[in-house]
C-alpha cells in the first residue's frame, strides 16, 4: 500500500521527468550530453596502464589527421594509469608520465575534441592507482579544474551499494557546474541498466571486459539482446569499447564488430592505436553510413528479430522510418541468408541498400538475401516506402 504522500511523491517525479525529457538523477547541465551514444577513442584498450601524455596527444593528432574526427569521433579519454599521488591536503596529482593535465586538455580542446579520464568508486583502481573514494568532490573539482569533458567511473576496488557510491560521484560532478559525460563502469553486475540512469550514468557498461578476439566480442555483443528499453538518449547501454585494428580478428570479424555496435546504438569508442591505422580498419571506424545508424537521433536500441541457428538478424528502427539490418553469420564458414519483410518491420515491397558496400540493390519484394561470410556480417537498409528519397536513401548513388 501506498501513502497519499507517497503517491504525490512519485507522480511529482514522473512529472519532472515527463516535463524535462530526462531521466531521474539528471540535472538542467546534463541534458544536452550523449543525446546521441558517446564517440571517442580511450587508451586501454591498445596501450593499457604504461598510457603518457605523448601517446595521447600523439592520438588526439591522430583522431584529426586520419578523419575519424570528421566522422564524428570526439572525446579522448585517458583510461587507468594517469594518476599519482595525492599532497597534503588529499588534492590528487596526476603521475609522471602526465607533467602537465591542463596543458593536455588544452592541446586537445584546441583541436576541437573533448577531453575524458578515468577514476574508480574505490580506494583503489583497478590497476592499483589512487581511487576516489572519500574524495569525491575534491576530485570533481579538479578534474573539472583541468577542463575534463566525461568521466569513467570504473567499480574496481568499490565497496558497499554501487548505487548510492556512482550517485555521490554523480552529484561531485554537477556540484563543480561542468557538462561531464558520466560513464558508469561496473561490468553489467547489479542489472545497473536499470538504475544507470537514475544515477545520473550517460552510458553504463553492461558485462565484464571486452578481447580482441571474435569469441569474447560476440559474446558481450550478441548478449545485449533484450536490453534495449534501457536505451535512449541521454542514457545508452555500453558493451565495451571498440577493438577493431587491433589485430586479433579479421576484416569480416571487425566488420561484425563494429555493425553489431551501430545497431545496437552503442558508444563507439575506438580502443586502436590512431597512427597506425591500415586503411581497412579507418575504412571500417570511419563509414558514415554505418555510423549515421549509431549516432540515429530516434537513439533506438536494435533487437534481434529471428535467429536460425548460427544465423542471426537484428534490425533498428531509424528515426525517418526505415531500419537498419544486420545479417549476422556466426558459423565458421560461409552461409547464405535471407531475412523477411515481416521480421524487418516493412511492408511488402522496400527498396535496399548495402551500407558496408555502399551499393543499392534496388526495390525488392518480401525478403532479402545475401551470402554472409564466417563470423562476418552484411548490413543494410531498408525503406518502406518506395517514394521516399531522403538523401542517405538508395536513390542516390553513394558510390
Ligand atoms: C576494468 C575496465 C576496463 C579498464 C580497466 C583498467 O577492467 O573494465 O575497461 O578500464 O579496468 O584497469
Amino acid at each position: 500500500m501506498t501513502r497519499p504522500s507517497q503517491r504525490l511523491w512519485c507522480y511529482a517525479t514522473v512529472m519532472v521527468i515527463v516535463l524535462s525529457g530526462l531521466p531521474p538523477g539528471a540535472s538542467a547541465q546534463d541534458k544536452d550530453l550523449a543525446r546521441t551514444p558517446p564517440m571517442g577513442w580511450n587508451s586501454w584498450n591498445r596501450f593499457g596502464p604504461g598510457v603518457s601524455d605523448a601517446i595521447v596527444r600523439a592520438q588526439a593528432a591522430a583522431l584529426v589527421a586520419s578523419g575519424m574526427k570528421a566522422a564524428g569521433y570526439q572525446y579522448v579519454i585517458i583510461d587507468d594509469g594517469w594518476q599519482g599521488e595525492r599532497d597534503a591536503t588529499g588534492t590528487l596529482a596526476a603521475n609522471e608520465r602526465f607533467p602537465d593535465m591542463k596543458g593536455l586538455a588544452h592541446f586537445i580542446h584546441s583541436m576541437g575534441l573533448k577531453f575524458g579520464a578515468y577514476s574508480s568508486p574505490g580506494a583503489k583502481s583497478c590497476q592499483g592507482f589512487a581511487g576516489s573514494l572519500g574524495h569525491e568532490d575534491q576530485d570533481a573539482q579538479t578534474f573539472a579544474s583541468w577542463g575534463i569533458d566525461y568521466l569513467k567511473y570504473d567499480w574496481c576496488g568499490g565497496q558497499g551499494d554501487p548505487k548510492a557510491a556512482y550517485a555521490k560521484m554523480h552529484d561531485a560532478l554537477r556540484r563543480t557546474g561542468r557538462p561531464i559525460v558520466y560513464s558508469i563502469c561496473e561490468y553489467g553486475m547489479d542489472r545497473v541498466w536499470s538504475w544507470g540512469a537514475s544515477v545520473g550514468g550517460n552510458l553504463w557498461r553492461t558485462t565484464m571486459d571486452i578481447a580482441d578476439n571474435y569469441d569474447r566480442m560476440s559474446v558481450v555483443g550478441f548478449s545485449q539482446a533484450g536490453l534495449e528499453r534501457f536505451a535512449g538518449p541521454g542514457h545508452w547501454n555500453d558493451p565495451d569499447m571498440l577493438e577493431v585494428g587491433n589485430g586479433g580478428m579479421n576484416f569480416d570479424e571487425y566488420r561484425t564488430h563494429m555493425g553489431l555496435w551501430c545497431l545496437l546504438a552503442a558508444p563507439l569508442i575506438a580502443g586502436t592505436d590512431l597512427t597506425q591505422m591500415k586503411p581497412e580498419t579507418i575504412g571500417i571506424l570511419t563509414n558514415p553510413e554505418v555510423i549515421a545508424v549509431d549516432q540515429d537521433p530516434a537513439g533506438i536500441q536494435g533487437r534481434r528479430v529471428a535467429e536460425e541457428g548460427p544465423l542471426e538478424t537484428w534490425v533498428k528502427p531509424l528515426s525517418d522510418g526505415s531500419r537498419a539490418v544486420g545479417l549476422f553469420n556466426r558459423a565458421a564458414h560461409n552461409l547464405p541468408m535471407t531475412a523477411s519483410f515481416r521480421d524487418i518491420g516493412v511492408p511488402e515491397v522496400a527498396r535496399v541498400r548495402d551500407l558496408w558496400a555502399r551499393h543499392d540493390m534496388g526495390v525488392l519484394r518480401e525478403r532479402v538475401s545475401a551470402n554472409v561470410n564466417a563470423h562476418g556480417m552484411v548490413m543494410l537498409r531498408v525503406w518502406g516506402s518506395t517514394e521516399d528519397t531522403t538523401a542517405t536513401g538508395p536513390s542516390m548513388s553513394g558510390q
